[in-house]
């Protein structure tokens, strides 16, 4: 009877962990029968790179973000970025972004840019517009356009204003009402010089690093009050598509939502402990804001801490693209590190990056397969590796657009690409060693130069420029 017993849970075990190892497979392809150049891509595909304003412009002194580098941790201390760094200069991008847009036309020969907008320059304070920023944000419009790069502009890239944050920013429902009347006036200016509009960059991250594990601003560590976060970026999202579309302008218009996509896959993958922790961390970042566009349900169940389920018939579909920002899976276990900085697992073969990230280009192809679920042409807002040596750069971007241009040739649509970022800039809790950037910036001369490893992105656009 008891070997019975215990030979029947075996069983159920053995089936469980079974189905989802089949029903979630970690793709891994044999890289050495691969020819990673051997990409197509159509005509009209547009190829771009990314910055977001905080992390390049320097001296955004009103932001939420600023206050946080400059305020120790009252528990410890100690900063709460990695070696005590701040944004400070940064790139200087607000100063130098002539220079840096005639590089894009003359040395990447990239036909977009995406940047953020720095609501905190722009909005001082409630319902006060600043004229002198508004019109630096026309200037680089101008810029780009003379020089054939069309800008696609996100309206909130983690950052905002220092009075929105202490009105709690996106926790409070009531405080919607603000960024919407912001985003109403950002697209009054540049609505008619800008065709592609980003609403919010990664409510996941944004949410969870700032809610659930405390390492960006306000620094809170409550699920619940995360998961609120996390349903109000979705409604904030919407709220705008909806307010701008309704605007002057506004079908001639493509607005979409950026989400970033992690997976979340075991580490043992015969370990039903490690599935059902990964299950649950994929409900809670990747399905419940794929859902909300997919389906028009915003549903989000944590035990003891988040039952919610709410019908929002308009938001089904309501993205005219969908941003993919995508860089790795995360290996998960319940021994998992929560608490920077993060020490990454990783598979035989799989590089690590600088950041906490492996090398990962399958999953790439899994995110661009599970983002089409949404029914929207997708646009990869973000993809890069943060690697100081640039060793890895040239590797991880042949074997990450190869497995674009694979994802496409199975069906999935996919319009434009732009590679994470520009130029070395300041990675938020990472702070400045994540040398991301296409271009190293040397921080004491400002003196910008193209890396080695970058030049593999400038071959393939060319490349598929001409083709
Ligand atoms: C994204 C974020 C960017 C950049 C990038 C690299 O999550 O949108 O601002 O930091 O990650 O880690």
């Amino acid at each position: 009877m008891f070997l019975t017993t215990v030979l029947g849970i075996l069983a159920i075990y053995a089936v469980t962990a079974f189905w989802f190892h089949r029903r979630y497979p970690e793709v891994m392809w044999d890289w050495s029968s691969i020819n990673s150049s051997d990409t197509q891509f159509p005509k009209d595909f547009v190829w771009g790179s990314a910055t977001a304003a905080h992390q390049v412009e320097g001296n955004n002194d009103n932001s939420n973000w600023w206050r946080w580098e400059h305020e120790p941790n009252p528990k410890t201390g100690q900063s709460r970025i990695l070696n005590g760094d701040k944004s400070g200069l940064a790139a200087d991008h607000y100063n130098l972004y002539r220079e840096d847009i005639a590089r894009m036309r003359d040395e990447l020969g990239i036909k977009s840019y995406r940047f953020s907008l720095a609501w905190s320059r722009i909005e001082p304070e409630p319902g006060r517009y600043d004229s002198e920023a508004i019109a630096h944000y026309h200037d680089v419009i101008d810029t780009l356009l003379e020089a054939g790069i069309s800008p696609m502009i996100t309206l909130h890239h983690f950052t905002h204003p220092i009075w929105f944050e202490d009105l709690g920013s996106f926790e409070k429902e009531e405080n919607l009402e603000h960024f919407f009347r912001f985003s109403e006036r950002m697209f009054s200016e540049y609505g008619s010089k800008v065709s592609q509009w980003c609403t919010h960059n990664e409510p996941g991250p944004f949410a969870t690093m700032g809610w659930g594990l405390g390492a960006f601003p306000p620094g809170v560590k409550n699920i619940r009050r995360m998961a609120n976060v996390i349903h109000n970026l979705m409604r904030s999202h919407l709220g705008v598509y909806q307010r701008l579309k309704a605007m002057p302008g506004g079908d001639q218009v493509q607005i979409g939502l950026v989400k970033n996509i992690f997976q979340f896959d075991p580490y043992r993958r015969w370990n039903l402990i490690h599935w059902a922790l990964c299950r649950v961390l994929d409900h809670i970042y990747n399905e419940s804001i794929i859902r909300f566009l997919r389906e028009g349900v915003f549903k989000l169940r944590i035990p003891t801490q988040a039952n919610i389920n709410q019908a929002y018939p308009e938001a089904k579909g309501a993205t005219d693209f969908i941003g993919l920002n995508y860089y790795s899976n995360l290996l998960i276990t319940p021994f998992a590190n929560w608490e920077p900085p993060f020490k990454p697992l990783h598979r035989p073969g799989q590089p690590l990056t600088d950041m906490p990230y492996a090398t990962y280009p399958e999953g790439f192809y899994r995110a661009l397969k599970r983002i089409s679920t949404i029914g929207r042409p997708i646009i990869v807002t973000e993809n890069g590796i943060a690697d100081a040596k640039d060793d890895r750069r040239e590797d991880y971007i042949r074997r990450y657009i190869y497995a674009l241009s694979r994802a496409m040739r199975d069906g999935v649509d996919v319009r434009s690409y732009y590679y994470w970022s520009l130029m070395d800039n300041f990675e938020w809790a990472e702070g400045n060693d994540m040398r991301f950037g296409l271009y190293a910036i040397d921080y004491t001369t400002q003196e910008r130069t193209l890396r080695e490893g970058s030049k593999a992105y400038v071959e393939i656009v060319k490349r598929h420029a001409h083709s």
